[in-house]
């Protein structure tokens, strides 16, 4: 049905209990300028709201005016509003470390004479393990709790469901090592004259971090707290991506929102003198528009219009938040054909 049957405002006045919202989709689509502008419509409801970024490219502080690299700022203009981007560089330098003195603990433990840092490099030097890291600091922020609403602007590649996916992996993976631990441990003991049980901080380790993997992965599957909305564009490959996402997210019981559109051209606004290639654009938005109704069918949450600027400021989210929770269906042009409403989701 091409409508808007839950609008934005709405959905998250129904789930009043939400306290993770993630935004993810293509690159370039809105994830941030989204984020930020209902982290401000949280805000103003008067909810204690982070805004943060795992992103390792850092936009909020742009977006913003304000510097919000490794620190929680308040941000001007908007009470109950703070934004803080994750320094990604500090926290991986800080996990390596981590991680050298446990592979040096472990050498030790298994006499094994390898240098260490061998084995840091390569555990270290792999993409993954930078998204790790931000997965970490991702939940060690949910884990405070500080704040009433956390808003997480996600990276913008495909990862955002392995870092939620990751959750469940590394439980089987670290019991898995768990196993094995005891084992070894097992056999050293036997093996050994004297029979006193050393302390064994790797495995203290993987039982704690198991612990934290699976109290993430509680929050992050439960529909009271968490939504997972994507923002896509009415265009093939945005549209494509987040089908893709939606269905993994299934697959792992992660919560999904719902969908944002954005940028799309207000056709009233195109008159018939407008140039050829905006013309075409608008025909192809309109086509794609069909796939979305049709694909995202009661999961639409907001048509937000293309703005004659790019977002950026306080008072430009504010706007984008008003035409975000403000959707509440799809209102006829005069003039542009009534009975095919969908041609005109894009006004506000
Ligand atoms: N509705 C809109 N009208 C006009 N400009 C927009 C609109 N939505 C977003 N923009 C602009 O589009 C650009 C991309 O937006 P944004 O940075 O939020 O995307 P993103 O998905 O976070 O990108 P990335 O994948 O790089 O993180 C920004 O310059 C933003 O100001
Ligand atoms: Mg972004």
């Amino acid at each position: 049905m091409a409508e808007i049957t839950m609008p934005m405002g709405r959905h998250l006045s129904e789930h009043p209990a939400l306290k993770y919202l993630f935004f993810g989709g293509k690159g370039g689509v809105g994830k941030t300028v989204f984020a930020a502008a209902v982290a401000i419509g949280l805000a103003r409801q008067g909810r204690r709201t982070l805004l943060a970024s795992t992103n390792p490219v850092h936009s909020l502080t742009s977006l913003l005016g304000q510097d919000v690299l490794g620190k929680h700022v308040p941000i001007e203009g908007v009470s109950n509003l703070w934004a803080y981007e994750i320094e990604t560089k500090e926290t991986i330098e800080r996990s390596k470390v981590q991680i050298r003195e446990k592979i040096r603990w472990f050498l030790k433990f298994a006499d094994i004479t390898t240098k260490a840092d061998d084995f840091v490099e390569s555990a270290t030097m792999n993409p993954a393990f930078e998204e790790s890291a931000m997965f970490e600091n991702m939940i060690d922020l949910m884990f405070k709790n500080e704040y009433d609403v956390y808003v997480f602007d996600t990276a913008p590649t495909a990862n955002a469901r392995r870092l939620l996916g990751m959750s469940k992996v590394y439980a089987l993976w670290v019991n898995k090592m768990m196993k094995s631990r005891e084992e070894a441990r097992t056999l050293r003991e036997m093996l050994s004259f004297t029979k006193k049980k050393e302390a064994d901080p790797l495995m203290e380790y993987l039982v704690s971090f198991r612990d934290r993997m699976e109290h993430a992965r509680v929050l992050l599957t439960d529909p009271a707290l968490t939504a997972f909305y994507f923002v896509t564009l009415a265009e093939a490959l945005p549209i494509a991506v987040v089908m893709r996402f939606i269905q993994w997210f299934k697959d792992f019981g992660i919560p999904v929102g719902g969908v944002l559109v954005n940028m799309v051209i207000d056709r009233a606004s195109v008159g018939p003198d407008a140039a050829e290639f905006v013309k075409n654009r608008v025909a192809m938005q309109q086509e794609h528009m069909q796939t979305i109704w049709r694909e995202f069918d009661g999961a639409v949450r907001a048509v937000v219009p293309l703005f004659e600027t790019e977002v950026r400021g306080v008072p430009m989210l504010q706007r984008l938040c008003d035409a975000i929770y403000a959707a509440d269906g799809v209102k006829p042009v005069p003039g542009h054909g009534a009975g095919r409403p969908q041609e005109v989701a894009a006004r506000t």
